[in-house]
């Protein structure tokens, strides 16, 4: 026994000694000392004449860059120090630590781009962060890994089947890493039941649901928008009646990624009858990332329910739910679900997720904030931001700039600031000539008179 130890100590050693340092890297993506293939010299650009805090760049893997539009602001290494004493390293990580948190801080204070809720606190649940929560496999087949929190993610599924009005023994469903997971599971789903299917949805839609077509190798069909966002239900129509003979899958927004805009599910599934596609021939996936946890508290808002011919709905739990940690969840019918579990020996569960581990933590926030809110809560938040949405939009019409609300939306869009460092600064998210602010619970009428008035001060300088 005592050789054996000893054989294996002497192979892990060697194991481990055989592993090389890693190289740092130099800002501009070279390892030190690497020779720059010719024409990438020039890899970091001055681009925005803002004084060079904004560079134009190139990662490390891309020849050029992509598009002329995308600004890159490559982020930086923290090296992984090394010290001489163990004094010397508590105190140079716990610096680190306490300068990260402020950094974070001050970001978290100027944060009004994206569509995350950073109005929070979970901190009774901080004894938990010592555990490595993970549902491995299916909700409700437990794993032989013991430390997880199924109840938890069981019991938030049940709040959205409620929502969504689909019983219990119906549907299935798990919490996801993101609404993209949400995405490409629904679509997955729908394209295992209706193998020859066609993918259709608007060119509005998240990147997400195109790279679901593209991982899957599906055949798909952009449908135009109009100029509020929403699907062109008349395009919709023209493209089903020349595909008619291969079955649809349709992904209807509810909440488009830039301007907020929600799909008319209903005209969608009563096109999908009109042009002669049976329930059997067409699924439809709901991606509720944004607005999937708002509509149901919005008055006369298009209602998502599996009392519809729908398949699956998404919904990303950092969004207007506001965990601390990417998330989201997806529920399809039970029906569907068979075409893509498989049972795993080495899980004791089954295998039906996009993802093989998952976050444990996810399920016991959402658990936390559905509890701690209630329906109450969740109607309070949404008043408060569609009024908050409202008056940035009258706030930023009467200074002059153009400007769009959908009706129902909090997704406030208006002419891209010519200012990078302000663009930046209040981290909006950008595409052509216009960006958005959609308003989350975090969002304070102060926030948003200092965001406008400064907004109104750089278009003045520039
Ligand atoms: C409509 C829509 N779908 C999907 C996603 C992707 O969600 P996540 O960022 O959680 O992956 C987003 C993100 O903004 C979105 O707006």
């Amino acid at each position: 026994m005592k050789e054996l130890d000893a054989e294996v100590t002497k192979d892990v050693v060697a194991l481990t000694a055989a592993v090389p340092m890693p190289v740092p890297l130099q800002k501009n993506g070279y390892r030190v000392g690497d020779l720059e293939p010719s024409g990438a010299v020039n890899r970091v650009a001055e681009a925005s004449g803002e004084g060079g805090e904004v560079r134009t760049q190139v990662s490390p893997y891309q020849a050029i860059p992509a598009s002329g539009k995308i600004v890159r602001n490559l982020a930086e290494a923290q090296p992984v120090l090394s010290f001489n004493t163990e004094k010397e390293r508590k105190e140079a990580v716990s610096k680190v630590i306490r300068d990260y948190a402020e950094l974070l801080r001050k970001r978290t204070a100027t944060h009004m781009g994206y569509p995350y809720n950073l109005a929070f606190e979970y901190g009774d649940l901080d004894c938990l962060l010592k555990y490595c929560i993970n549902n491995l496999g299916d909700p409700w087949i437990e794993s032989n890994y013991g430390v997880h929190s199924r109840q938890f993610e069981l019991g938030v599924l049940n709040w959205f089947a409620q929502l969504w009005e689909v019983d219990q023994k119906d549907y299935w469903g798990y919490i996801t890493n993101c609404g993209t997971e949400g995405n490409l599971h629904g679509i997955l789903v729908g394209r295992e039941n209706l193998p020859d299917g066609i993918l259709y949805s608007s060119d509005e839609s998240h990147y997400s649901v195109f790279k679901a077509a593209s991982m899957y190798r599906m055949d798909c069909k952009k449908v135009r928008s109009l100029v509020t966002g929403e699907m062109d239900c008349d395009h919709l129509r023209r493209l089903l009646e020349e595909n008619k003979a291969r079955p649809a899958i349709v992904n209807v927004n509810i909440g488009t990624t830039v301007k907020g805009a929600i799909d008319d599910l209903d005209e969608v599934i009563k096109i999908l009858g009109e042009v002669g596609y049976t329930e059997d021939r067409f699924y439809i996936h709901c991606d509720g990332a944004l607005f999937g946890m708002m509509i149901p508290f919005i008055k006369e808002a298009p209602l998502v329910t599996f009392k519809k011919p729908i398949g699956s709905v998404s919904v990303s739990g950092h969004k207007f739910m506001g965990c601390p940690t990417p998330c989201g969840l997806v529920i399809t019918r039970s029906r569907y679900i068979n075409a893509l579990s498989d049972d795993i020996e080495y899980l004791n569960s089954r295998d039906a997720t996009i993802m093989g581990s998952r976050n444990g933590h996810a399920a016991i926030y959402m658990w936390y904030t559905l509890t701690m809110k209630g329906y109450e809560g969740f109607r309070e938040d949404v008043k408060r931001c569609l009024k908050n949405a409202h008056y940035l939009h009258s706030l930023l019409f009467s200074k002059g700039i153009r400007t769009m609300l959908n009706e129902r939306s909090s997704t406030v869009v208006f002419e891209k600031p010519r200012s990078e460092k302000f663009v930046r600064k209040w981290q909006l998210a950008c595409q052509g000539d216009i960006a958005h602010v959609v308003v989350m619970p975090n969002i304070t009428k102060e926030k948003i008179e200092a965001f406008v008035k400064e907004l109104c001060e750089t278009r003045r300088i520039n």
